[in-house]
C-alpha cells in the first residue's frame, strides 16, 4: 500500500511493526513482571474505561498502517484475557496494508481460543516459556502452575496452522539456565523456533543487574556443546533475534541479545499501550496521548500528525546507551521507565 507519509526518525528508520498491549491484566505472576507481593488480589488495574476500545484500536492501525506499519503484535499483559480478542483479531486483519498479524501469549488460555483466532485471521503466535520444568516454570509464573496446559495450548496452535510457532524464554542467571539445553531438546526438530532472550532492564520492578543476565555467547555455547549449531541470514533487516541453524538440519533457534550485542539502529517498533499512548522504546518513560485526542473528536489528518510527528522526532537508541548507564553496582536507573506489562514486551 502506499503511505501517506513514511516518517523517518532522527536516526533515519522507518515505522514498520506496531506492538499493541490490550490489557494490563495476567493470569501468571512472573516475578520479572509482575511481582506477585506487588500485584496482589486487590491490585486496581486500569478499568475498562480507560482501555482504548476496539474501535479505536481499529482506527488507530489503519492510520499506523498509513504510515507504514506493515506488522502487528498482539500483547499485554496476556491478550487472550481482554474480552472477546477474537474480534478484534478480526478488525485488524481486514486492515490494508498489514501483512504479518501475530500474538505474544504466555499460552494458559490458548488451547482453548487457537481455532477462533485462526479463524478470524490471526496468522501465527509467540508463545513465552521459560522451563520445560515444572518446579522452575512455577517459580517463574509466580503461580505454581505446570507446563501441561502451556504445550497443550501450543499443539493446538500448531493443528489450526498458526505457524511459525516461536517460544520465547527468558534466561535469568541462577533461575532458569539449567533449563536452556532440555528446551532445545524438547523443540528441536518440531518445527517451533525457540528464542532465548536475555534478561532485560525494562520497568521498574525486575531488580536487574548485569550479573543477572546469561549472556548470548554463553547460550550458543551451552546448547552448542550438545547440538552444534551453524548462523543464518536474518530473514529481514532489523529481525530482534539472531538466528542459528542445527548442523542436522533439523530446525532453528533464535538468541534476542539486546544487552550484549543491542539492535537499535534496526528498530522499525512502535507501541501502544492499553490506554492509547504512544511508545517509541521499550524503555521510554512517557510516550504520547492518543487516546485524549482521539475521544475529543481529532480528525484522521490531526492523528496521523501526532503519529508522524513522534515519530519523526525519535532518538530512542536505550540499549546501546545501557552500555553507559550501567553503575558500577551493575544496575540501572529507571526513572519512571513504563512496566513490561503496560508497553507489551
Ligand atoms: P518476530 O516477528 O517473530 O521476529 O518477532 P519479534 O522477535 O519481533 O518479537 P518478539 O515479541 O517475539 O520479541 C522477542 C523479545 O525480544 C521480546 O519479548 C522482547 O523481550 C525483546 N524485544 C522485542 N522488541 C524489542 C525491542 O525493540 N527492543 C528490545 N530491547 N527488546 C525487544
Ligand atoms: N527481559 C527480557 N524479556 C522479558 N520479558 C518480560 N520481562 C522481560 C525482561 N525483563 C518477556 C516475556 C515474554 C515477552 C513479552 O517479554 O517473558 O516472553
Ligand atoms: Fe504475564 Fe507475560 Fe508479565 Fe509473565 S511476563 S506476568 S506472563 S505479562
Ligand atoms: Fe528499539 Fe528501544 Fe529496543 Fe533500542 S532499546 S531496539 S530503540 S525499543
Amino acid at each position: 500500500m502506499t503511505s501517506f507519509d513514511a516518517p523517518h526518525d532522527r536516526l533515519g528508520r522507518a515505522l514498520r511493526d506496531l506492538r499493541i498491549s490490550v490489557t494490563d491484566r495476567c493470569n501468571f505472576r512472573c516475578p520479572y513482571c509482575m511481582p506477585a507481593e506487588i500485584y496482589g488480589e486487590k491490585y486496581a488495574f486500569l478499568p475498562r474505561p480507560e482501555l482504548l476500545t476496539f474501535e479505536e484500536i481499529e482506527r488507530l492501525v489503519r492510520l499506523f498502517a498509513g504510515a507504514g506499519v506493515e506488522k502487528l503484535r498482539i500483547t499485554g499483559g496476556e491478550p487472550l484475557l481482554r474480552h472477546q480478542l477474537p474480534r478484534l483479531v478480526e478488525r485488524l486483519a481486514a486492515v490494508e496494508g498489514i501483512r504479518d498479524l501475530t500474538l505474544t501469549t504466555n499460552g494458559w488460555l490458548l488451547s482453548k481460543y487457537a481455532q477462533k483466532l485462526a479463524d478470524v485471521g490471526l496468522q501465527r503466535v509467540t508463545v513465552s516459556l521459560d522451563s520445560h520444568d515444572d518446579a522452575v516454570f512455577g517459580a517463574m509464573n509466580g503461580r505454581g502452575f505446570g507446563t501441561g496446559r502451556v504445550f497443550e495450548g501450543i499443539e493446538a496452535a500448531d493443528a489450526v496452522g498458526l505457524r511459525p510457532i516461536k517460544i520465547n524464554s527468558v534466561v535469568e542467571r541462577g533461575v532458569n539456565e539449567e533449563s536452556i539445553v532440555p528446551l532445545a531438546r524438547r523443540f528441536k526438530g518440531t518445527g517451533h523456533i525457540l528464542r532465548f532472550i536475555e534478561f532485560m532492564d525494562v520497568g521498574t520492578l525486575n531488580d536487574w543487574n548485569r550479573a543477572k543476565v546469561v549472556p548470548a555467547r554463553e547460550i550458543l555455547d551451552r546448547v552448542g556443546t550438545e547440538f552444534p549449531l551453524e548462523p543464518a541470514d536474518p530473514n529481514y533487516s532489523g529481525e530482534v533475534a539472531q538466528r542459528w541453524r542445527y548442523a542436522d538440519g533439523s530446525g532453528e533457534i533464535g538468541i534476542v541479545a539486546s544487552v550484549t550485542s543491542p539492535f537499535c539502529r534496526e528498530c522499525h517498533r512502535a507501541r501502544l499501550t492499553i490506554e492509547g499512548r504512544l511508545v517509541t522504546c521499550l524503555f521510554a518513560a512517557g510516550g504520547v496521548d492518543l487516546r485524549g485526542p482521539l475521544r475529543e473528536g481529532a480528525s484522521d489528518e490531526a492523528l496521523r500528525e501526532l503519529i508522524s510527528g513522534a515519530w519523526r522526532r525519535r532518538t530512542d537508541r536505550y540499549s546501546e546507551e545501557r552500555v553507559a548507564q550501567t553503575g558500577r553496582d551493575g544496575c540501572t536507573p529507571h526513572r519512571g521507565r513504563i512496566e513490561m506489562y503496560q508497553v507489551g514486551g
